[in-house]
């Protein structure tokens, strides 16, 4: 199989936050692998996606109501963007329609996870077929964002309804990757109020999420009438004072995507005290343990956190001067490469998923050791990013 260029977008190289590096030894294999696992998927999930996680290593089909189902549809789109092939492009248009209705019927939208669901299915349509429709559901699932801006907290509430006492004023690490839908409804609409949230509550989580060893705890609670931080808790993590190692990756691909916007060479500095934190505690394979209390072999990884993290530190290595960057992006790339020839589905593998090895939710013990469909979005990407020089839909 040989890949047809890619779109004209993704191949501008003159485009912020990307560098001309020689595609890894591995790429084309792992990407042709993908491609081929996408496709037999294709049939099962063209009005259907996906669910979060999978079981025994199948995912089951789904409608449009997870806070997750973007990821696939996002997976659509960069498989697009490799090949311009349009059997791609129309399934991820019928998703289009689907997220339009899920946000005008408000169905299931009453979290922060906004971005996930409309930056990957809505804006990336928007921004790779000029599709209005996409626009206007994207900006209309940014208005609902910007419903969760906490004022006096100067952040977005996570979960639940504003009034529930117990999520009233929580803040998580993982709405670093959400705050990207605000900036640029900010730019579409020249509405300062969209930017102006995400830029509160980027800077509340730099400075209340992020630890003085540059650990980050999943979840902080501030309170929402006096805006006084309050304490910080985990609830994917190992412990409140563990450091969840998809959170850490949130945290290190986030701030940088963030920086594309706010232009804060601060955000830059905390990714890559994050990422060095990450690095420091990689077991010999560079995929990381759930948690990174854990740092041995015979725990058990999450291979999707790994996939977050290596396009956080592509994403950070491209905004750094070419020496200081060369770190990161040789990290990345030793992770992406230890997925590819370990972790990743090959012909014939039984499953219908792209990567091996996810956790889900370890304390409640949901998709442990499974797929995940973000680690299989997140993988893709760092492959399209390594491919070429890819502008986000973040
Ligand atoms: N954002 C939820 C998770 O990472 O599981």
């Amino acid at each position: 199989m040989s890949l047809a260029s890619p779109s004209l977008i993704a191949r501008q190289s003159s485009a912020p936050g990307t560098r001309n590096l020689e595609p890894p030894a591995f790429l084309t294999a792992a990407i042709e692998a993908a491609l081929a696992r996408i496709d037999s998927v294709l049939p099962a999930f063209t009005d259907a996606w996906p669910e979060p996680s999978s079981i025994g290593g199948m995912y089951r089909p789904m409608d449009n109501t997870e806070w997750t189902n973007g990821f696939w549809t996002g997976m659509l789109w960069l498989a697009y963007e490799l090949t311009g092939a349009e059997r791609y492009r129309a399934v991820a248009e019928r998703h289009v329609d689907s997220f339009h209705d899920r946000v005008f019927q408000r169905i299931n939208i009453n979290h922060h996870d906004l971005g996930f669901l409309y930056s990957l299915s809505c804006v990336a349509a928007y921004r790779l077929t000029g599709s209005q429709k996409a626009r206007g559901a994207a900006l209309e699932a940014a208005d609902r964002l910007l419903d969760r801006y906490l004022p006096q907290a100067g952040i977005i509430q996570a979960w639940g309804d504003l009034t529930d006492p117990d999520e009233a004023g929580r803040m998580i690490i993982d709405c670093n990757l959400n705050l990207p839908l605000l900036y640029w409804a900010a730019a579409e609409t020249r509405d300062a109020r969209f930017s102006d949230a995400a830029t509160n509550h980027i800077r509340k989580a730099q400075t209340f999420i992020v630890r003085p060893d540059n650990s980050t705890f999943h979840t902080f609670h501030m309170d929402p009438v006096t805006g006084e931080p309050k304490f910080g808790s985990t609830h994917q993590g190992a412990s409140d004072h563990s450091c969840w190692a998809r959170g850490q990756a949130w945290g290190i691909s986030g701030f940088p995507l963030n920086y594309r916007y706010l232009n804060d060479p601060t955000l830059i500095a905390t990714s890559a005290d994050l990422a060095d934190y990450f690095l420091a505690r990689l077991p010999d394979d560079q995929v990381c343990c759930w948690d990174l209390i854990y740092t041995s072999e015979g725990v058990q990884r999450d291979s999707s956190a790994a996939a977050i993290a290596a396009c956080g530190l592509l994403e950070l290595a491209a905004f750094m001067p070419e020496t200081e960057g060369a770190k990161y992006h040789n990290a990345a790339v030793r992770i992406v490469e230890s997925l590819a020839r370990d972790y990743a589905s090959k012909a014939g593998d039984p499953g219908n998923g792209l990567l091996k090895h996810g956790v889900y939710h370890m304390p409640k013990r949901i998709g442990v050791d499974e797929y995940c469909i973000w680690g299989d979005y997140f993988y893709l990407e760092a492959l399209v990013r390594l491919h070429q020089n890819w502008v986000p839909y973040w």
